[in-house]
């Protein structure tokens, strides 16, 4: 690794990782340069079969990186006029680093959305089959992390459903915002020679060339929108793995996570540690902490191009991992958790949680609400200070509050509370199980909006996440 004050200004250790776009985005330029007559096919033909070299070179680990060369795009040039001399110099004809590396950020970019994409999709596949595993599954809802009312743990689960097809919009989004093909832009004002801007976008998968190469060259928006994305995304992860953490406690008892995720103390014997649901959550700081790291770098700059604009890619780097990882340790945690079906329900049917459902049932007999509600209240109050639940009272001691109880009052249990909450959204069976198809059906139609939200070419990087995704747990699921 590079290390010390006279390397102050390299970047080759990690914006190395770019490689793969540096080249193609080279390749497509100097097609373009020949095209064009700016440079003859020769030098062309042997410009890209001495990059094609260096492609192998690097993706086998023979290729001789030299700091002092600062950055990738010097390595790669000073490395093509080994092989192929003179005509190395032509590459850079009518282009910056500047634009080059804006180029490769964008192109970085849209394949990282793309297999986050492909992850999200596949999370929400395990989730729906979760939830459909456990269409009669009762647990208590919480506020305040009070118990508030029984609800199905399918109607629990679908909650993330929603949240991953928010944090899907979102990374769709930043995808289309890094779609805009910079080369051109030169180092600030554009190109004196007679560039054929679109087709080299077009080669290299974008759907639009940028309007303003001002703009072009210092603009990294599509970088904070894809690290707000992962930012949002692992708030979700977060709150997710912090369930399973409560859940998985003996105070809950709720779910067992499975070995795999779990780690022992080294020094007290009898735990099982959820480290993996813990380091999910942990690293959740690190990653809101690259989007301000970023929106704090930019927020000075005047234009165009400044070298803070380097600063823009470890963080970038770091959140896309994170992300990935957290993804797949979330999905596995979901795809094998064991749901302790009878202590959710046990749960469920402790204490007062009917009371909304005892007031609702005065409500259907005239009281208003506010007057039933201060009924229950008291209700609740007195029987927990008996050490009793509501659902414990006889008929005749329901009517000690209400008159209008009746003998129907004491057949309402977790199941009816639960099935009359019949509302779009609600947490009714009817409901939860229609929720659960329409869940299934959204997902096919979510990753076509990726695809072309990611352009046609990355689908490739879908799918193959998807699979990932699609093999987990014992055996693969759908395998
Ligand atoms: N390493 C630089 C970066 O990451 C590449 C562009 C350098 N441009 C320049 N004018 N020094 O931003």
């Amino acid at each position: 690794m590079v290390e010390g004050p006279s390397d102050f200004t390299v970047s080759i250790h990690y914006d190395r990782r770019l490689f793969e776009h540096d080249i193609a985005g080279s390749m497509a330029h100097v097609r373009m340069l020949a095209r064009q007559g700016i440079i003859d096919e020769e030098e062309m033909g042997q410009i890209v079969a001495g990059l094609l070299e260096i492609r192998e070179e690097i993706s086998s680990g023979e290729f001789p990186w030299k700091p002092g060369l600062e950055d990738l795009h010097m390595n790669i040039e000073s490395r093509l006029s080994e092989k192929i001399g003179p005509a190395a110099g032509k590459l850079h004809t009518a282009r910056s680093r500047n634009d080059q590396i804006a180029l490769d950020m964008r192109m970085y970019a849209r394949e990282a959305i793309a297999r986050i994409l492909g992850c999200l999709h596949g999370f929400r596949e395990i989730i729906v089959d979760a939830a459909g595993d456990h269409a009669e599954v009762v647990l208590p809802g919480y506020t305040h992390l009070q118990r508030g009312q029984p609800v199905l743990l399918a109607h629990h689960l679908l909650a993330y459903f929603e949240m991953l097809g928010r944090d899907i919009q979102r990374f769709q989004r930043a995808a289309q915002m890094a779609d805009s093909m910079p080369l051109g832009s030169g180092a600030i004002g554009g190109s004196p020679y007679p560039l054929d801007r679109r087709s080299v976008a077009s080669e290299l998968g974008f759907s639009r060339i940028s309007a303003n190469s001002m703009d072009a060259v210092s603009d990294r928006d599509f970088v904070v929108d894809l690290l707000a994305a992962s930012a949002t995304c692992m708030m979700h992860l977060s709150r997710l793995s912090e369930e399973l953490i409560l859940w998985s406690s003996e105070e809950f008892g709720f779910v067992r996570r499975a070995d795999a995720h779990t780690t022992g103390s080294s020094m007290m014997p009898q735990k099982r540690n959820p480290d993996y649901a813990e380091l999910t959550r942990g690293r959740t700081g690190r990653v809101y902490g690259n989007l301000m790291a970023l929106l704090t770098t930019l927020k000075g700059l005047p234009l165009t191009y400044n070298r803070d604009l380097q600063e823009d890619k470890e963080g970038l780097f770091d959140s896309v991992d994170t992300v990935l990882a957290c993804l797949e340790v979330c999905a596995e945690m979901v795809a094998s958790m064991t749901v302790d079906r009878g202590a959710m329900r046990a749960a469920a049917e402790t204490g007062s949680l009917l009371a909304t459902d005892f007031a609702d049932y005065l409500v259907g007999r005239g009281m208003p609400f506010r007057q039933a509600h201060g009924i229950m209240a008291s209700m609740a109050r007195d029987a927990a200070s008996s050490g009793r639940s509501i659902r414990d009272l006889t008929l005749e001691e329901l009517r000690g509050y209400s008159e209008l109880f009746e003998e129907d009052a004491l057949g309402l249990d977790a199941d009816s509370s639960i099935d009359d909450r019949d509302v779009e959204g609600g947490t009714a069976r009817s409901r939860v199980e229609a929720a659960i198809s329409a869940a299934r059906s959204s997902v096919e139609a979510g990753i076509e909006e990726s695809t072309a939200a990611v352009g046609g070419r990355l689908s490739g990087e879908i799918d193959e996440y998807l699979r990932r995704f699609r093999s987990m747990g014992p055996g693969g699921r759908n395998a």
